[in-house]
Formats: C-alpha cells, sequence, structure tokens
C-alpha cells in the first residue's frame, strides 16, 4: 500500500486545472450502454473507481477501449452478461447504477447490494421503490438485486421521500428507453446529474429539468452514440482551493464553473478568505480569520464531499466553528485522525465543534478511512510543523487525479512512496 509524505509548512501558490468530475463520470460511463452505438468520452479521470467501472461494463461485453490517457471509446452493442459482481461492486458501491442500464436492454439484471461503507449503510430503497413503480420486478437474493421487467421499463410519476443524488440518475436512466414519461418529483440537484443528462441528450434522449427538483423523461426508442466531454470536478477544485487556502496561499482553478459551488464559496468568504470568481475559474488567497457555521445539505447546499476538507481548514482559523453533517450517518471518521495531528473538535451526534487556532497541526503518522476523509488529512499535513505520513492512501485514489501532482506543482513538498 502507498503512504504520502508531508513536508508542511510551505505556503502553496499558482493555479492547477481541475480533472473530470469522478461523479459525473461514473453515471456517463453506465448510462453509455444504453446506447448500441459508438460512444467517444473525453476528460474521464484517471481513477480506480473508472477503472471498476470500465472492468463492470467489459464483464457485460460491450467493447470498451481507453483512446488515450483521458479518452474512452465504448460500444455496447451487445451485452452478452446482465451481472455485475459483487467482487467488483462491493469496491464501488455506484455501481448500483448499472441496475437501469442493463434492465433497459435486456429486460434483466443481476447486480450485486452494494453494502455499506466507512461513512454509512448507503441503502438503495428509494432506487428499488422507483424501479417497481415503472414495473420492474425485484428480489432481493444472496446479497444480489435481481430485477426483470415484461417488455419495456414503463414510465411513471415518481416521488422521492429524499432527493437521492443516485436515484435520481437512475431513474434518469430508467426513463431514457421506457415507454412514455417518467416524472421523478423531489430530484436531486446536483452538477453531475445535469451532467449526465446533457450527456444522454446528446444522444437523443429527452430529458428536461435535470438541476430542478421536478425532472421529465419522455422515453424513446433508442439512442445514437456521439462525443461528450465531462464536466470538470467541483469537488477535487474545492479541495485544491482549500489546500491554498489552508497555508495562506494565493491558489487558482482553472476549469470551473463558481455557480457548482456557490454555497461552498459562501462559506470560504465568511470564513475570512479572499475569493475571487471568474466564469471558469476560482481564486482563493489566504486563511480563514473568521468562525463559521455549516450544515451540508443536498445541492445547492454546502456539498457533503467538501466537509471533511473544510474541517481542517476551520482547525487553523481562530475560535469555534461547527459543522453540522446531514448527508451521511457516519461522516467524521476523519476527527479521531485529525485530533492525533492537535486538532480540538468534539462531536455531538452530527454536530462537529471545531475550536480552531493558528498553527493547530503538528505532523505525525495518519490513517486515511474514506475517500474525502484521506483529502482532509493531506490539507492538515500541507500546514502542520513538521512531516506528516498519510497511509492508506488508496482511498484517495479512488477520487483523485494525480493530486500529488498538483500540490507539487503549486509548490507543496509532497511524495508518494510505500508504506
Ligand atoms: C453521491 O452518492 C456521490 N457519489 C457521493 O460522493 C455524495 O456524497 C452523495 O451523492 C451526496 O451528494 C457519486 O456520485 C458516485 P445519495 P449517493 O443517494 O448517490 C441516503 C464522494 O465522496 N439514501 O444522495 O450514494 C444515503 O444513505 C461520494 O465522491 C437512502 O437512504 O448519494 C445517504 O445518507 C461519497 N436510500 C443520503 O441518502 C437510497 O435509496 C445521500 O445519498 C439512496 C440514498
Amino acid at each position: 500500500m502507498d503512504k504520502f509524505e508531508i513536508e508542511g509548512g510551505v505556503v502553496l501558490n499558482g493555479s492547477v486545472e481541475a480533472s473530470g468530475s469522478k461523479n459525473a463520470s461514473l453515471p456517463i460511463l453506465f448510462a453509455s450502454i444504453l446506447s448500441a452505438k459508438k460512444i467517444i468520452l473525453e476528460r474521464v479521470p484517471q481513477l480506480k473507481d473508472i477503472q471498476t467501472s470500465i472492468e463492470l461494463i467489459k464483464g457485460l461485453g460491450a467493447e470498451i477501449s481507453k483512446e488515450s490517457n483521458n479518452r474512452y471509446s465504448i460500444c455496447a452493442e451487445r451485452l452478452q452478461s446482465i451481472e455485475a459482481p459483487y467482487d467488483l461492486v462491493r469496491t464501488m458501491r455506484a455501481s448500483i447504477l448499472l441496475l437501469a442500464p442493463i434492465l433497459a436492454r435486456e429486460g434483466k439484471a443481476r447486480v450485486s447490494l452494494p453494502g455499506g461503507c466507512s461513512i454509512g449503510s448507503r441503502p438503495v430503497d428509494i432506487h428499488l421503490k422507483a424501479l417497481e413503480q415503472m414495473g420492474v420486478k425485484i428480489e432481493i437474493a444472496s446479497g444480489y438485486v435481481n430485477a426483470s421487467v415484461e417488455g419495456k421499463i414503463k414510465g411513471a410519476d415518481i416521488g422521492f421521500r429524499f432527493p437521492s443524488v443516485g436515484a435520481t440518475e437512475q431513474i434518469i436512466m430508467a426513463g431514457t428507453l421506457a415507454e412514455g414519461e417518467t416524472t421523478i418529483r423531489n430530484a436531486a440537484r446536483e452538477p453531475e446529474i445535469v451532467d449526465l443528462a446533457n450527456f444522454l441528450n446528446s444522444l437523443g434522449a429527452k430529458i428536461e429539468g435535470a438541476g430542478s427538483d421536478c425532472i421529465k423523461i419522455k422515453g424513446v426508442s433508442s439512442l445514437e452514440g456521439g462525443s461528450y466531454s465531462i464536466m470538470f470536478d467541483r469537488i477535487e477544485a474545492g479541495t485544491i482551493l482549500l489546500a491554498g487556502a489552508i497555508t495562506g496561499g494565493k491558489v487558482r482553478v482553472e476549469k470551473i464553473v463558481p455557480n457548482d459551488l456557490l454555497e461552498f464559496l459562501s462559506e470560504a468568504k465568511k470564513s475570512g478568505v479572499k475569493v475571487i470568481e471568474g466564469n471558469d475559474w476560482i481564486e482563493f488567497e489566504g486563511k480563514g480569520s473568521s468562525t463559521v457555521s455549516i450544515t451540508t445539505a443536498p445541492h445547492p447546499g454546502f456539498a457533503t464531499d467538501l466537509q471533511a476538507q473544510m474541517m481542517s481548514f476551520l482547525c487553523e482559523v481562530p475560535g469555534t466553528s461547527t459543522i453540522v453533517e446531514n448527508i451521511f450517518e457516519n461522516r467524521f471518521m476523519h476527527v479521531p485522525e485529525l485530533v492525533r495531528l492537535g486538532a480540538d473538535i468534539s462531536i455531538s451526534g452530527s454536530t462537529a465543534q471545531i475550536r480552531g487556532k493558528n498553527n493547530t497541526f503538528s505532523g505525525a503518522t495518519v490513517m486515511a478511512t474514506d475517500l474525502r476523509a484521506s483529502a482532509a488529512l493531506v490539507l492538515a499535513g500541507l500546514v502542520a510543523k513538521g512531516t506528516t505520513s498519510v497511509r492508506r492512501i488508496y482511498h484517495l485514489d479512488r477520487g483523485y487525479e494525480s493530486l500529488e501532482a498538483k500540490i507539487s506543482l503549486l509548490g507543496g513538498k509532497i511524495s508518494r512512496q510505500r508504506e
């Protein structure tokens, strides 16, 4: 396993470009098999989760080849399998999103239940209940979801009890080739959902309202081929901007639409960071100076995927800040590790109280526990006195494309080593 060795205390300065979005790439890769024609995807980030998705798609019998570092061609003319096996699904729970595309093409699907992960139990009840409303028969047996539908999936008027991102993507895909019209009420509004809808519409789908809480999909008989460039990764961008701000530097991330991070930028401004917004770039300058109170929420609220990174940043802001994590039940795994680095954080239920001060962190060996927690530990290491060793960074490799190269480009002292 690999670890990062980080020399703290270096001020980061400069500009980097964001990579393609992990959370847009995954649903778009799976949605590609809704078409039987050739599809070219640009800006697919090189990530562990992308490799897992490619193995899953290959396992179904689709042809997929890597044309360059970030470009793939996919052709699902015929599928030879309807199964997404446990040994792949258990490493990436987003695999549950394969249910609808396989069903839409083959009329049946067998996808392993994803199981929980370190940040929560991650149920899929909203996905399954909605699919049943679309005429899909669902049976759970031996840890698999066995789904089947007589003829085509049927369009339906569906109301979500919670605006689940994955369930919204699942039902957009289920509705794309369905009979009739599907409406999703209380839909998630994340920008990655808009990207999925834009991708499918570029192939001939008829999806309206993505980005709002009411999405309408008119089923079509088939999709064309085509090529599509995936949106940039707003969570990676937020992470790198905080890497600059925590060290007191001036860092710009190119190719990011400020509108996709409005609540995050608003809280950064409240904390005293100088935020400059361009059309397709964002710049942070200087450390925070004022405490803030943050609550994570579905988009356009504060993104839960930036919560851990924000917590590291607030550990270096004098005074008591609070973070309420409303989306996942166990997304404070980074707290004990930050405390090992010198943070003063107490948790009560879903609320973390961060008693920040200048020079909070001192280098130590810490353990990554999940994707965004590992990013939070890297940020702390960048400003800690001395050396910080972040172990098990395979968690980080799931969601960040060459993070250490980007941090080094900004002047940070970080290297990848064998544990
Ligand atoms: C997506 O996960 C993202 N993953 C997550 O990013 C992100 O944190 C999350 O959306 C929220 O923004 C991808 O896009 C691949 P949800 P997803 O369904 O779809 C509960 C990262 O770090 N829920 O909106 O799983 C669920 O347990 C990852 O990049 C149900 O109860 O998120 C959770 O508490 C982590 N039943 C909440 O809703 C369901 O059927 C949000 O889940 C579905 C979800």
